[in-house]
């Protein structure tokens, strides 16, 4: 067995796709949950994008002790040293930095000749080197690029003192057998790279990436970068728990240990979606809603006789315990929360209350709460940011008939204080309540997308909005999860535009030393 790292960029290339917009705390909660789950390292941002970037960064760095946490720089002396600002006080400082080794990027996005980016490479390397004992080196659409010409570079930023070499298909380009063949050929032809780890990055425009990711590691990669549920920009990144459970249950042919502690897979795939707002299609590989349902009668027979006929992943094998009923309406605060700790919460008292105030209010209308109703409320507990002045939804009243004109009256505390009270109509009644909200934060609102779906099953389950909309031009997730759609939906319209809000009061705050 030989031992391959896990880099997690979730909060890196799969924030950086349309309409993701975590906040610090939520960053800081996907990047606990990553460490749970066991990657080897996190990418927690690209510090000198912006000063949230910088101050989530900074924040994961010095939280976070089992994983390395690392953060992306362009080859500029101020992107580095913005890096070394935001990193320095983790456990071991590690920089990702990265230009373009392919002759369309260096030509037309460069305008730099090849000497010229072996020689960015080299000095940013050295520089990062002054300040960081760990340093990856990625040459960006690397599988677009001449396979001499990288080995050319690879030596050079060997040299200078690069400890990983990562190899992207940064366009999503290779095939499999190419992309594995590339690995072969860079382990067989630079000097030095057995004192370095070499990784793979795919990108899923091809529906390629997991292959791809495991053909790199048949031919030498010792490290894999890739997403939680494979988010990211375009088609996404390689998903990381297809790849963690791929090299589990074929461990026969891969021979390869990742680390992962896959019981923590559900979890972190549904804290990912829940705070993204990136829904999992139902027949996604390993975490979708339908990776272990059985509907042919075949299939249905076979399970029965012997579950190996058709299951070669359990359900417990990825911790997915969700249909468990665990509180009811007489569980006590003490049982609540040795539940909350069990499911790894560790929240203050404040929010302890707080959710378990919501548990109550919740366990007085629904029958049997489930772990999935838990896990909604004890994350909106712990990313919640009481420190915020925000829009806090007081009541919303909807008149609908199916001969009226429906109208919306909503009741809310405003930022400053102010308890307003708004009313408009609309074609339907979510309209009516959208209409309404949008006099209230009195700004322009569009609406891209909103769904609704239940958190677990039957008639009395908890209604989950999700809401992706434009607030004065800036883009937005919000979500909410409610015993009523409609108020789940009004809910979650005024979280998009509060996480804006929290946003901008985090990034007035920071300075970004440079
Ligand atoms: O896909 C890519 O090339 C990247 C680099 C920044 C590593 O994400
Ligand atoms: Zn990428």
């Amino acid at each position: 067995m030989h031992k391959i790292d896990i880099f997690d960029t979730t909060l890196r290339d799969g924030e950086q796709s349309a309409g993701i917009n975590l906040n610090t705390q939520e960053k800081l909660e996907i990047a606990r949950q990553l460490e749970k789950y066991g990657v080897s390292i996190i990418e927690a941002g690209f510090p000198a994008s912006s000063p949230g970037d910088f101050e989530a960064v900074k924040l994961i760095a010095d939280t976070v002790k089992n994983s390395v946490v690392t953060g992306l720089a362009r080859t500029n002396k101020d992107d580095i040293e913005t890096a070394w600002e935001a990193l320095k006080g983790g456990v071991q400082p590690h920089l990702h930095t990265f230009i373009a080794t392919s002759p369309i990027h260096m030509q037309t996005k460069l305008n730099k000749t090849p000497e010229q980016v072996i020689e960015l490479a080299v000095e940013s390397v050295k520089l990062a080197r002054k300040y960081f004992p760990l340093v990856q080196w990625s040459a960006e659409d690397a599988t677009r690029s001449d396979k001499d010409f990288l080995v050319r570079i690879i030596n050079e930023v060997i040299k200078a003192g690069a400890t990983t070499i990562n190899v992207p298909d940064t366009v999503g380009y290779a095939t499999p057998i190419e992309y594995g063949a590339l690995f072969k050929y860079l382990t067989e032809n630079v000097n030095g790279i057995e004192r370095v780890k070499l990784s793979a990055h795919c990108h899923d425009d091809l529906g390629l990436a997991t292959a791809n990711t495991l053909a790199a590691i048949e031919n030498g990669a010792t490290q894999v970068e890739g997403t939680i549920n494979g988010i990211g920009e375009r088609a996404g990144n390689v998903a990381l728990e297809e790849i963690a459970v791929a090299l589990h249950i074929r461990k026969d042919y891969y021979q390869t240990d990742s680390g992962i502690v896959l019981k923590e897979t559900k979890r972190t795939s549904q804290l990912v979606s829940k705070l993204t707002g990136v829904a999992i299609q139902p027949n996604k590989a390993v975490v979708g809603k339908n990776a272990f349902a059985h509907e042919s009668g075949i299939h249905q027979d076979g399970m029965l006789k012997n579950p190996e006929t058709y299951e070669i992943i359990t359900p417990e094998l990825i911790g997915d315990a969700s249909t468990e009923l665990v509180l009811g309406k007489h569980s006590g605060r003490h049982a609540f929360t040795n539940r909350a700790e069990e499911m790894g919460f560790h929240l203050s008292d404040e929010k302890l209350k707080a959710a378990f105030v919501a548990f109550k209010k919740l366990a007085d209308s629904k029958k049997e709460i489930t772990e999935d109703d838990l896990f909604v409320l004890l994350t909106d507990q712990q990313v919640n940011t009481p420190e915020v002045d925000v829009y806090e939804l007081e009541s919303v009243q909807v008149q609908y008939g199916t001969s009226n004109i429906p109208t919306a009256t909503v009741q809310a505390k405003t930022p400053s204080g102010q308890v307003e009270v708004v009313s408009s109509t609309g074609a339907g009644s979510v309209e009516a309540i959208f209409n309404t909200l949008e006099k209230l934060v009195n700004g322009e609102v569009h609406i891209i997308d909103y769904r609704v779906s239940s958190v677990s099953k039957g008639r009395d389950a908890l209604g989950e909005a999700i809401i992706n909309l434009t607030f004065n031009d800036v883009v937005s997730v919000g979500r909410n999860a409610s015993q009523d759609v409609l108020e789940a939906s009004a809910k979650a319209y005024l979280n998009a535009i509060n996480r804006q809000l929290i946003k901008a009061h985090y990034q007035e705050r920071v300075p970004v030393t440079q």
